[in-house]
């Protein structure tokens, strides 16, 4: 099987319900005929069904949410559902970013409990991880990504590996204008590869999409993306403009 190539915008906490419809409108109508990439948009919850309306048409659209409940239902006051989001429309939810690791504390085992929740409901699961400026600094980086990889992946059953993607996403590059280098991005996915090689097989390393995260923008997509080992990117900042991030989605050489 060929590696999926995948751009997937990640909203965050930006727009207002108009705003929204707006740039989705927009990014589906730019993005018609960009083909042989699986585009994926991550709107805040409330805007979900709306997003999913306005691109379901699309074939190779999907919607995702930015995070999920580790619960499965019940008395936990303001908590999303795996099965809600299923129950939607959604294809993906986003588990580990780093802003949910930082600002709310997601521990690994919560993050665990999260992907089981999203596949058991049938979402696929989009698995961020990635150093922050002073593994970088201190050399530990390879140290860090490991740790997250193997500390989540190592309970994932490897028939489910088909619903899973993989986005390294550096703190450091992270909405700061800075991005790894497309060296630097090569050689963390590389070593991601090897890693997984060694916790499933070779075969599903190498089937497995790793997309790039950290001010990935129209203007350096084509050269991260034509790195061996990065199959697409995780789009911040740049998602929330249409064309920029319909020139990142017809980046790939
Ligand atoms: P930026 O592209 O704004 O750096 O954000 C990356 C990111 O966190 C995507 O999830």
């Amino acid at each position: 099987m060929k590696r999926k190539k995948i751009v997937a915008g990640n909203w965050k906490m930006n727009t207002s319900w108009l705003e929204a419809f707006d740039l989705a409108t927009a990014i589906k109508n730019k993005s018609e005929k960009i083909k042989g990439v699986e585009k994926i948009i991550f709107p805040p919850f409330p805007f979900l069904q709306m997003v999913k309306e306005i691109v379901k048409e699309e074939g190779d659209f999907y919607i995702g949410a930015q995070n999920c409940s580790e619960f499965q239902k019940g008395a936990y006051t303001g908590e999303v559902s795996a099965a809600m989001l299923r129950s939607l429309g959604c294809d993906y939810a986003l588990v580990g970013h780093s802003e949910r690791r930082q600002f709310f504390n997601e521990s690994s085992t919560q993050l665990i409990a999260k992907i089981n929740q999203a596949i058991e409901n049938n979402l696929s699961v989009i698995f961020c991880f990635g150093e922050q400026l002073s593994d970088r600094k201190n050399n530990s980086h390879f140290e860090t990504v490991n740790k997250q990889l193997l500390e989540v992946l190592s309970y994932f059953p490897k028939d489910q590996l088909p619903k899973l993607v993989l986005a390294y996403e550096p703190v450091w590059a992270i909405g700061t204008g800075e991005t790894a280098s497309p060296a630097q991005a090569q050689e963390m996915h590389a070593y991601v590869r090897e890693q997984l090689a060694s916790i499933f097989s070779k075969e599903d390393a190498n089937e497995l999409s790793i997309l790039y995260g950290g001010s990935c923008n129209a203007q350096n997509a084509a050269e991260l993306f034509a790195c061996a080992d990065v199959d697409g990117g995780l789009i911040g900042g740049a998602s929330l403009k249409a064309e920029d991030f319909c020139t990142i989605m017809s980046s790939f050489s």
